[in-house]
Protein backbone atom coordinates (compact mmCIF):
# COMPACT_ATOMS: atom_id res chain seq x y z
CA UNK A 1 0.00 0.00 0.00
CA UNK A 2 1.73 3.04 -1.30
CA UNK A 3 2.09 6.30 0.82
CA UNK A 4 1.33 8.59 -2.29
CA UNK A 5 -0.63 7.85 -5.21
CA UNK A 6 0.05 10.88 -7.55
CA UNK A 7 -1.89 11.73 -10.72
CA UNK A 8 -0.94 13.65 -13.57
CA UNK A 9 2.25 11.15 -13.08
CA UNK A 10 3.73 12.06 -16.68
CA UNK A 11 3.63 15.79 -16.05
CA UNK A 12 6.46 18.08 -14.71
CA UNK A 13 5.00 18.53 -11.17
CA UNK A 14 3.53 14.47 -11.07
CA UNK A 15 7.46 13.54 -11.89
CA UNK A 16 8.72 15.56 -9.16
CA UNK A 17 6.43 14.54 -6.72
CA UNK A 18 7.47 10.79 -7.73
CA UNK A 19 11.25 11.15 -7.53
CA UNK A 20 10.74 13.39 -4.12
CA UNK A 21 9.16 10.37 -2.85
CA UNK A 22 10.37 7.39 -3.69
CA UNK A 23 9.23 4.38 -3.00
CA UNK A 24 6.52 6.15 -0.80
CA UNK A 25 4.88 6.88 -4.10
CA UNK A 26 2.96 5.49 -7.11
CA UNK A 27 1.85 7.41 -10.25
CA UNK A 28 -0.73 7.28 -12.60
CA UNK A 29 -0.43 8.56 -15.94
CA UNK A 30 -2.93 9.79 -18.40
CA UNK A 31 -2.55 6.42 -20.22
CA UNK A 32 -3.31 4.59 -16.65
CA UNK A 33 -6.63 6.40 -16.40
CA UNK A 34 -8.39 9.13 -17.99
CA UNK A 35 -9.50 11.41 -15.30
CA UNK A 36 -12.92 11.70 -16.94
CA UNK A 37 -13.54 8.00 -16.60
CA UNK A 38 -15.41 8.14 -13.36
CA UNK A 39 -15.29 4.16 -13.23
CA UNK A 40 -11.60 4.08 -13.97
CA UNK A 41 -10.70 6.83 -11.13
CA UNK A 42 -12.40 4.84 -8.57
CA UNK A 43 -10.63 1.42 -9.86
CA UNK A 44 -7.54 3.33 -9.68
CA UNK A 45 -8.01 4.27 -6.42
CA UNK A 46 -9.25 1.60 -4.73
CA UNK A 47 -6.85 -0.55 -5.96
CA UNK A 48 -4.14 1.56 -4.40
CA UNK A 49 -5.49 2.65 -1.36
CA UNK A 50 -2.83 5.37 -0.98
CA UNK A 51 -3.17 6.80 2.62
CA UNK A 52 -3.22 10.24 0.56
CA UNK A 53 -3.60 10.95 -3.06
CA UNK A 54 -1.89 13.80 -4.82
CA UNK A 55 -3.86 14.94 -7.26
CA UNK A 56 -1.42 16.98 -9.87
CA UNK A 57 -3.30 15.35 -13.20
CA UNK A 58 -5.53 17.96 -15.21
CA UNK A 59 -5.81 19.31 -18.53
CA UNK A 60 -3.28 22.64 -17.98
CA UNK A 61 -3.65 23.66 -21.92
CA UNK A 62 -5.28 27.02 -21.14
CA UNK A 63 -5.87 28.12 -24.66
CA UNK A 64 -7.31 24.74 -25.48
CA UNK A 65 -9.41 24.77 -22.33
CA UNK A 66 -11.08 27.85 -23.81
CA UNK A 67 -11.87 26.52 -27.24
CA UNK A 68 -13.60 23.30 -25.62
CA UNK A 69 -14.63 24.02 -21.97
CA UNK A 70 -17.05 21.05 -21.71
CA UNK A 71 -13.57 18.83 -22.03
CA UNK A 72 -11.72 21.24 -19.72
CA UNK A 73 -14.80 21.02 -16.88
CA UNK A 74 -14.76 17.29 -17.86
CA UNK A 75 -11.34 16.45 -16.98
CA UNK A 76 -10.79 19.34 -14.36
CA UNK A 77 -14.03 19.94 -12.68
CA UNK A 78 -16.14 16.68 -12.55
CA UNK A 79 -12.48 14.70 -13.14
CA UNK A 80 -11.72 16.00 -9.76
CA UNK A 81 -15.07 15.14 -8.17
CA UNK A 82 -14.40 11.42 -8.78
CA UNK A 83 -10.98 11.21 -6.95
CA UNK A 84 -12.45 13.16 -4.09
CA UNK A 85 -15.68 10.46 -4.12
CA UNK A 86 -12.91 7.78 -4.31
CA UNK A 87 -10.83 9.03 -1.83
CA UNK A 88 -13.93 9.68 0.50
CA UNK A 89 -14.77 6.07 0.07
CA UNK A 90 -11.30 4.58 0.89
CA UNK A 91 -10.47 6.97 3.85
CA UNK A 92 -7.76 8.07 1.75
CA UNK A 93 -6.42 12.08 2.55
CA UNK A 94 -6.12 14.47 -0.48
CA UNK A 95 -3.97 17.52 -2.08
CA UNK A 96 -5.95 19.01 -5.15
CA UNK A 97 -3.18 21.30 -6.72
CA UNK A 98 -5.16 24.34 -8.15
CA UNK A 99 -4.47 27.33 -9.42
CA UNK A 100 -3.79 31.22 -9.30
CA UNK A 101 -5.90 31.01 -12.21
CA UNK A 102 -9.32 30.94 -10.36
CA UNK A 103 -9.39 34.74 -9.24
CA UNK A 104 -9.25 37.30 -11.94
CA UNK A 105 -5.74 39.03 -11.68
CA UNK A 106 -7.52 42.47 -10.59
CA UNK A 107 -5.60 42.50 -7.49
CA UNK A 108 -2.50 44.66 -6.22
CA UNK A 109 -1.92 43.16 -2.92
CA UNK A 110 -1.07 39.04 -2.78
CA UNK A 111 -4.40 37.32 -2.82
CA UNK A 112 -5.05 35.38 0.72
CA UNK A 113 -6.20 31.97 0.92
CA UNK A 114 -10.06 33.21 1.61
CA UNK A 115 -9.99 36.10 -1.26
CA UNK A 116 -12.96 36.03 -3.59
CA UNK A 117 -12.58 33.78 -7.02
CA UNK A 118 -13.77 35.16 -10.25
CA UNK A 119 -11.74 33.03 -12.93
CA UNK A 120 -12.13 34.89 -15.97
CA UNK A 121 -10.90 32.08 -18.07
CA UNK A 122 -12.77 27.93 -18.59
CA UNK A 123 -9.52 26.66 -17.53
CA UNK A 124 -9.51 28.95 -14.24
CA UNK A 125 -13.32 27.98 -14.20
CA UNK A 126 -13.16 24.05 -14.54
CA UNK A 127 -10.16 24.13 -11.71
CA UNK A 128 -12.68 26.26 -9.51
CA UNK A 129 -15.32 23.19 -10.42
CA UNK A 130 -12.72 20.89 -9.07
CA UNK A 131 -11.93 22.83 -5.75
CA UNK A 132 -15.91 23.27 -5.10
CA UNK A 133 -15.88 19.25 -5.09
CA UNK A 134 -12.61 18.52 -2.87
CA UNK A 135 -14.08 21.21 -0.55
CA UNK A 136 -17.33 20.01 -0.36
CA UNK A 137 -17.43 19.03 2.84
CA UNK A 138 -14.74 20.36 4.86
CA UNK A 139 -13.71 17.05 5.87
CA UNK A 140 -10.21 16.74 8.03
CA UNK A 141 -7.58 15.22 5.15
CA UNK A 142 -9.29 16.96 2.16
CA UNK A 143 -6.62 19.96 0.66
CA UNK A 144 -6.87 22.49 -2.26
CA UNK A 145 -3.41 24.31 -2.75
CA UNK A 146 -2.98 26.76 -5.54
CA UNK A 147 0.25 27.66 -7.13
CA UNK A 148 1.29 29.90 -10.00
CA UNK A 149 4.06 29.66 -12.62
CA UNK A 150 5.03 26.45 -12.74
CA UNK A 151 8.50 25.12 -13.88
CA UNK A 152 10.72 22.19 -13.85
CA UNK A 153 13.19 19.89 -15.49
CA UNK A 154 11.89 17.89 -18.22
CA UNK A 155 8.64 20.66 -18.57
CA UNK A 156 7.51 22.31 -21.74
CA UNK A 157 7.35 25.78 -19.45
CA UNK A 158 8.71 28.78 -19.55
CA UNK A 159 12.28 28.50 -18.82
CA UNK A 160 12.97 25.66 -21.50
CA UNK A 161 11.09 28.28 -24.69
CA UNK A 162 13.06 30.94 -23.18
CA UNK A 163 16.61 29.61 -22.91
CA UNK A 164 15.47 27.56 -26.00
CA UNK A 165 14.70 30.38 -27.62
CA UNK A 166 18.10 32.62 -26.15
CA UNK A 167 20.85 29.86 -27.41
CA UNK A 168 19.47 29.91 -30.31
CA UNK A 169 20.26 33.64 -31.03
CA UNK A 170 16.64 34.35 -31.53
CA UNK A 171 15.51 37.91 -30.41
CA UNK A 172 13.17 37.40 -27.44
CA UNK A 173 9.86 39.75 -26.62
CA UNK A 174 8.47 38.90 -23.46
CA UNK A 175 5.11 39.92 -21.39
CA UNK A 176 6.09 42.90 -18.64
CA UNK A 177 1.92 43.47 -17.82
CA UNK A 178 1.60 40.26 -16.17
CA UNK A 179 2.99 39.44 -12.70
CA UNK A 180 3.54 36.84 -10.40
CA UNK A 181 5.96 34.17 -8.07
CA UNK A 182 7.45 31.38 -10.64
CA UNK A 183 7.07 27.27 -8.80
CA UNK A 184 9.76 24.99 -8.90
CA UNK A 185 8.51 21.54 -8.91
CA UNK A 186 10.81 19.88 -6.99
CA UNK A 187 10.18 22.67 -4.15
CA UNK A 188 6.33 22.26 -4.41
CA UNK A 189 6.74 18.65 -4.01
CA UNK A 190 8.31 18.66 -0.85
CA UNK A 191 6.11 21.12 0.06
CA UNK A 192 2.80 18.84 -0.98
CA UNK A 193 4.18 16.11 0.96
CA UNK A 194 4.73 17.45 3.53
CA UNK A 195 0.84 18.63 3.81
CA UNK A 196 -0.10 15.30 2.99
CA UNK A 197 0.93 14.12 6.13
CA UNK A 198 0.65 16.98 8.60
CA UNK A 199 -2.49 17.22 10.45
CA UNK A 200 -3.18 20.59 8.98
CA UNK A 201 -6.91 21.99 9.11
CA UNK A 202 -8.78 20.94 5.70
CA UNK A 203 -9.12 23.92 3.17
CA UNK A 204 -7.26 26.09 1.02
CA UNK A 205 -3.44 26.61 1.39
CA UNK A 206 -1.48 28.60 -1.38
CA UNK A 207 2.57 27.57 -2.41
CA UNK A 208 4.85 29.29 -4.75
CA UNK A 209 8.62 30.11 -4.41
CA UNK A 210 9.21 33.48 -2.50
CA UNK A 211 9.65 36.65 -4.85
CA UNK A 212 7.32 38.29 -7.35
CA UNK A 213 8.53 39.36 -10.72
CA UNK A 214 6.76 39.67 -14.56
CA UNK A 215 7.49 36.94 -17.05
CA UNK A 216 10.32 39.93 -18.45
CA UNK A 217 11.56 40.07 -15.09
CA UNK A 218 11.64 35.95 -15.26
CA UNK A 219 13.12 36.06 -18.73
CA UNK A 220 16.16 38.52 -17.43
CA UNK A 221 16.65 36.01 -14.73
CA UNK A 222 16.94 33.17 -16.51
CA UNK A 223 19.27 34.58 -19.21
CA UNK A 224 21.70 35.97 -16.82
CA UNK A 225 21.97 32.97 -14.42
CA UNK A 226 22.79 30.91 -17.75
CA UNK A 227 25.27 33.08 -18.30
CA UNK A 228 24.39 33.93 -21.77
CA UNK A 229 25.55 36.79 -23.34
CA UNK A 230 24.47 39.01 -26.30
CA UNK A 231 20.59 37.95 -25.94
CA UNK A 232 18.35 40.17 -27.17
CA UNK A 233 15.56 40.77 -25.33
CA UNK A 234 12.54 43.55 -24.81
CA UNK A 235 9.47 43.72 -23.38
CA UNK A 236 5.61 43.20 -24.90
CA UNK A 237 2.24 43.85 -23.87
CA UNK A 238 0.15 40.56 -23.51
CA UNK A 239 -2.59 42.02 -25.79
CA UNK A 240 0.19 41.60 -28.64
CA UNK A 241 -0.41 38.08 -28.27
CA UNK A 242 -3.88 37.93 -28.98
CA UNK A 243 -4.68 34.52 -27.63
CA UNK A 244 -7.83 33.04 -27.07
CA UNK A 245 -7.83 33.06 -22.91
CA UNK A 246 -6.83 35.98 -21.06
CA UNK A 247 -4.29 35.73 -18.17
CA UNK A 248 -4.77 37.29 -14.73
CA UNK A 249 -2.81 40.50 -14.72
CA UNK A 250 -1.53 39.92 -10.73
CA UNK A 251 -1.57 36.54 -9.75
CA UNK A 252 0.77 36.58 -6.98
CA UNK A 253 -0.09 34.49 -3.59
CA UNK A 254 0.28 35.13 -0.25
CA UNK A 255 1.41 31.63 1.00
CA UNK A 256 1.67 32.66 5.00
CA UNK A 257 -0.88 30.03 5.65
CA UNK A 258 1.52 26.93 4.50
CA UNK A 259 4.36 28.78 5.61
CA UNK A 260 3.21 28.36 9.21
CA UNK A 261 1.86 25.02 8.74
CA UNK A 262 5.36 24.29 7.17
CA UNK A 263 7.54 26.14 9.51
CA UNK A 264 9.06 27.64 6.61
CA UNK A 265 8.26 29.09 3.01
CA UNK A 266 9.49 27.79 0.12
CA UNK A 267 12.61 29.02 -1.23
CA UNK A 268 13.08 32.26 -3.56
CA UNK A 269 12.50 31.67 -7.29
CA UNK A 270 15.92 33.32 -7.73
CA UNK A 271 17.75 30.16 -6.14
CA UNK A 272 15.32 27.57 -7.25
CA UNK A 273 16.30 29.23 -11.29
CA UNK A 274 19.85 28.35 -10.61
CA UNK A 275 18.87 24.81 -9.58
CA UNK A 276 16.96 24.22 -12.45
CA UNK A 277 19.80 25.60 -14.78
CA UNK A 278 21.82 22.74 -13.08
CA UNK A 279 19.25 19.85 -13.70
CA UNK A 280 18.07 20.75 -17.28
CA UNK A 281 19.97 19.61 -19.94
CA UNK A 282 21.03 22.50 -22.40
CA UNK A 283 19.56 21.61 -25.31
N1 LIG B 1 1.82 24.73 -15.18
C1 LIG B 1 1.48 25.78 -14.44
O1 LIG B 1 2.01 26.89 -14.63
C2 LIG B 1 0.49 25.63 -13.32
C3 LIG B 1 0.15 26.78 -12.57
C4 LIG B 1 -0.76 26.65 -11.52
C5 LIG B 1 -1.33 25.41 -11.24
N2 LIG B 1 -0.99 24.33 -12.01
C6 LIG B 1 -1.63 23.04 -11.69
O2 LIG B 1 -0.58 22.19 -11.26
C7 LIG B 1 -0.88 20.83 -11.62
C8 LIG B 1 0.32 20.22 -12.31
O3 LIG B 1 0.64 21.00 -13.46
P1 LIG B 1 1.84 20.64 -14.42
O4 LIG B 1 2.51 21.91 -14.76
O5 LIG B 1 2.62 19.49 -13.90
O6 LIG B 1 1.01 20.18 -15.71
P2 LIG B 1 1.41 19.16 -16.86
O7 LIG B 1 2.87 19.06 -17.01
O8 LIG B 1 0.56 19.55 -18.03
O9 LIG B 1 0.88 17.78 -16.26
C9 LIG B 1 -0.48 17.47 -16.20
C10 LIG B 1 -0.62 16.00 -16.42
O10 LIG B 1 -2.02 15.67 -16.44
C11 LIG B 1 -2.24 14.75 -17.49
N3 LIG B 1 -3.60 14.81 -18.03
C12 LIG B 1 -4.11 15.72 -18.89
N4 LIG B 1 -5.37 15.40 -19.19
C13 LIG B 1 -5.67 14.27 -18.50
C14 LIG B 1 -6.81 13.45 -18.42
N5 LIG B 1 -7.92 13.73 -19.12
N6 LIG B 1 -6.77 12.35 -17.63
C15 LIG B 1 -5.62 12.05 -16.93
N7 LIG B 1 -4.51 12.79 -16.97
C16 LIG B 1 -4.53 13.89 -17.75
C17 LIG B 1 -1.26 15.13 -18.57
O11 LIG B 1 -1.01 14.03 -19.41
P3 LIG B 1 -0.85 14.24 -21.01
O12 LIG B 1 0.13 15.36 -21.19
O13 LIG B 1 -0.37 12.90 -21.47
O14 LIG B 1 -2.23 14.60 -21.51
C18 LIG B 1 -0.03 15.54 -17.76
O15 LIG B 1 0.84 14.46 -17.56
C19 LIG B 1 -2.15 20.89 -12.46
O16 LIG B 1 -3.24 20.53 -11.66
C20 LIG B 1 -2.28 22.35 -12.86
O17 LIG B 1 -3.63 22.73 -13.02
C21 LIG B 1 -0.09 24.41 -13.02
Amino acid sequence: MPRFLVTGAGGQLGRAILEHAGDDAVGLTHADVALEDADAVRQAIATHRPEAVLHCGAWTDVDGCERDPEKADAVNGHGTSYVAESCRAIGARLVYVSTDFVFDGAGTAPYPVDAPTAPISAYGRSKLLGEQAVLRDAEPGFWVVRTSWVFGPGGRNFPRAILDRARSGQPLRVVDDQVGSPTFTPDLAVALCDLATLDAEPGVYHASNEGVCSWFDFAVELIGAAKLENVQIDRMPSSELDRPAPRPAYSVLDCSRLTAVRGAPLPHYRDAVRRYLSLEPAQ
